[in-house]
């Protein structure tokens, strides 16, 4: 059994990362990019109303409102959300900012055309995750589509984890490379949630048209694997 059944300590230690200046991405992710105006034409950008959870600093609302969406976004960390509010004033862009877990979001039902939710899952255990994939549906309008990336069952974590609850791994510092700066030292002591594909699909069999994709880099030679589902849904 997981020793944090609700993962409370993983989103304390995301606060302290925004509190001790954590070096959060400053740039959209190119899958997120081809996503956006693959689905959203720009010339009707207005008439779309689109939702970051988990929006970390902004990167990803940011960008979408300079493009002329509609945007609002949520965040786990009070922190962050302060960040992404204090970029976006400087930007002189206005966005709704707020915080709020994924699994609870403050919105009514059917509000938003289009969401998005960039390597956040993961750090949900297995009922809130699945909790955040339904509020993921409900929130979005009939025909509304989604795109979420979480890191999954064949990522470099699960390796250097302990396993605490089913498919539920605790980062710990096993992987004898202390002196590199890998992107998962920063989380060692947080649990994450990685799941296999079948358990993606049946989190998401409410969803249509729903499409799966792996992507995968490796570092040391190929000596660390991360890997994560790009995950394509319509309501
Ligand atoms: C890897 S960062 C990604 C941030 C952002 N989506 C991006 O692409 O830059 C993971 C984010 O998930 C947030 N997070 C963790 N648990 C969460 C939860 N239960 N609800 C909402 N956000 C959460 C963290 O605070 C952090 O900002």
């Amino acid at each position: 059994m997981s020793s944090d059944p609700k993962n409370k300590a993983t989103e304390r230690q995301w606060e302290k990362l925004y509190q001790q200046g954590v070096d959060a991405p400053r740039y959209p992710n190119g899958n997120v990019l081809r996503w956006l105006f693959g689905n959203f034409p720009k010339k009707d950008a207005d008439q779309f109303h689109l939702l970051d959870i988990g929006c970390g600093m902004g990167r990803h609302a940011i960008m979408m409102k300079h493009e002329g969406y509609n945007v609002t976004g949520t965040e786990y960390s009070q922190t962050a959300v302060n960040q992404a509010k204090d970029w976006a004033n400087q930007l002189e862009i206005d966005i709704p900012f707020s915080q709020s877990s994924a699994d609870e979001q403050p919105f009514p039902d059917a509000t938003f055309d289009g969401i998005v939710c960039f390597s956040v899952l993961s750090y949900l255990p297995y009922d809130r995750y699945l909790q955040a994939t339904r509020e993921i549906h409900r929130l979005l309008k009939p025909g509304g589509q989604c795109f979420i990336i979480v890191r999954n069952d064949q990522d470099v974590r699960k390796t250097v984890g302990k396993l605490t609850a089913p498919h539920q791994y605790k980062i710990t510092a096993q992987d004898q490379d202390q002196d590199n700066d890998y992107p998962w030292h920063k989380e060692v002591g947080m649990e994450q949630t990685l799941l296999p594909k079948d358990e993606i699909q049946k989190f998401f069999s409410v969803f249509s048209d729903l499409r799966i994709e792996e992507v995968t880099s490796t570092l040391e030679n190929r000596k660390y694997r991360e890997a994560s589902w790009l995950i394509y849904a319509r309501k």
